[in-house]
């Protein structure tokens, strides 16, 4: 049998008759069984369907819709409004959400249809409405580009999230399947005629019907044409877990004699642009050196993509820290962006600073 997953794919064909099916059974399960009051499924604004779908990349349903969502858009209400805000406001709205090269970039992409909006002299910075012109803004991949035009523009074009992805490799039958192939199937799978249901529908699917353990073949709309139904968990071919190294670090709360702790401005690829405190790295899990005078306060851990950080926190006192280092009170501190981690350290240094007041008190 042919190679299904080479550089020019051909996948199975699908007679149009049982797409037909398919395309009717995914509309009625979607009416009786799709999340509609999705907020970003129920505007028509190109912009809050762009941050929704640049959070949705790397984070889920719930998170983005508890917490960040809604208040972002209070928050930056148009095009224009991000692109006026400051780079650490964009972050601060972004706290806790991870993957800060997102917001970096929509923060960019914002001042950047802003000021093409300028030359042409419009009034109003819009979202362009071609594959081409979406793919030239930082943050926008081929994904994002068609979540934009079929949610935002009502045009007929497939998306391709990890969940989407899943369905495809098993209604194809495709073990290790590449992107190339993935988006043929998309795209012969599609319904033109209804482009935005059958995309939103296609997420649901996935994300309840069609998940990576124990699918529900016997209710899935797609059991027409499913060449996977047999065996569906070996398709695509699970993963082996990564098993992520560990970095150790120690993190330095410097704090003055006014109370004030420092921080710096992070410069990393992945957190550029957040205020946290110091790391230094450490060699070995044992070789935690403690400065003189320091107060071990405690230990802090974070996952991260492609590693999992341990840290080693202290307390160190210092004198005269105002002129070589930024020391911030702690109203200061709430006004900044900061990691998930060093919220995790900031936690530590007010448990101990509780303790120790308990303590005098008593
Ligand atoms: N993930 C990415 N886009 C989504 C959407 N529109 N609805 C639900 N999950 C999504």
């Amino acid at each position: 049998m042919a190679q299904r997953t080479t550089i020019n794919p051909v996948l199975p064909q699908i007679k149009p008759a049982m797409l037909r099916t398919f395309h009717a059974r995914l509309t009625t399960w979607y009416q009786a069984h799709g999340r509609h009051s999705l907020p970003w499924r129920i505007t028509a604004d190109p912009y809050a369907i762009w941050i929704s779908e640049v959070m949705l990349q790397q984070t889920q349903v719930a998170t983005v819709l508890a917490r960040f969502y809604h208040p972002f858009l209070e928050t930056f209400p148009t095009i224009e409004a991000l692109a006026a805000a400051r780079q650490e406001s964009v972050l601060k709205a972004w706290e806790g959400l991870g993957y800060y090269t997102r917001a970096r970039n929509l923060h960019k992409a914002a001042q950047q249809l802003v000021a093409m909006a300028a030359r042409v002299r419009h009034n109003r910075a819009t979202l362009p409405n071609t594959v081409e012109s979406l793919l030239a803004l930082p943050g926008i991949g081929r994904n994002t580009a068609h979540a934009i035009l079929a949610f935002g523009h009502h045009q007929p074009v497939a998306i391709l999230e990890a969940n989407v992805k899943r369905i495809i490799a098993r209604i194809f039958a495709l073990e290790k399947p590449t992107d190339a192939a993935l988006w043929e199937g998309a795209e012969t799978l599609l319904n033109q005629a209804a482009a935005f249901d059958y995309n939103q529908a296609m997420m649901d699917l996935g994300a309840t019907l069609c998940t990576p353990r124990a699918p529900q073949c016997g209710q899935c709309p797609a059991r027409g044409i499913c060449q996977g139904k047999a065996a569906p968990e070996s398709y695509p071919t699970p993963k082996l877990k990564k098993t992520v190294p560990t970095r150790h670090v120690t993190l330095s709360v410097l704090i003055d004699h006014r109370g004030r702790l420092h921080l710096t401005n992070r410069g990393e690829r992945l957190l550029g642009g957040l205020w946290g405190f110091p790391q230094t790295a450490q060699e070995t899990a044992t070789s935690q050196s403690m400065q003189k005078g320091a107060t071990h306060l405690g230990t802090v851990t974070h996952t991260y993509s492609h590693f999992k950080l341990v840290g080693q926190v202290e307390l160190v006192p210092v004198k005269n820290t105002a002129k070589a280092k930024r020391c911030f009170t702690r109203e200061e501190i709430a006004a900044l962006p900061l990691s998930t981690l060093d919220h995790k350290v900031l936690a530590l240094v007010e448990k101990h600073h509780r303790a120790k007041n308990h303590r005098t008190k008593m």
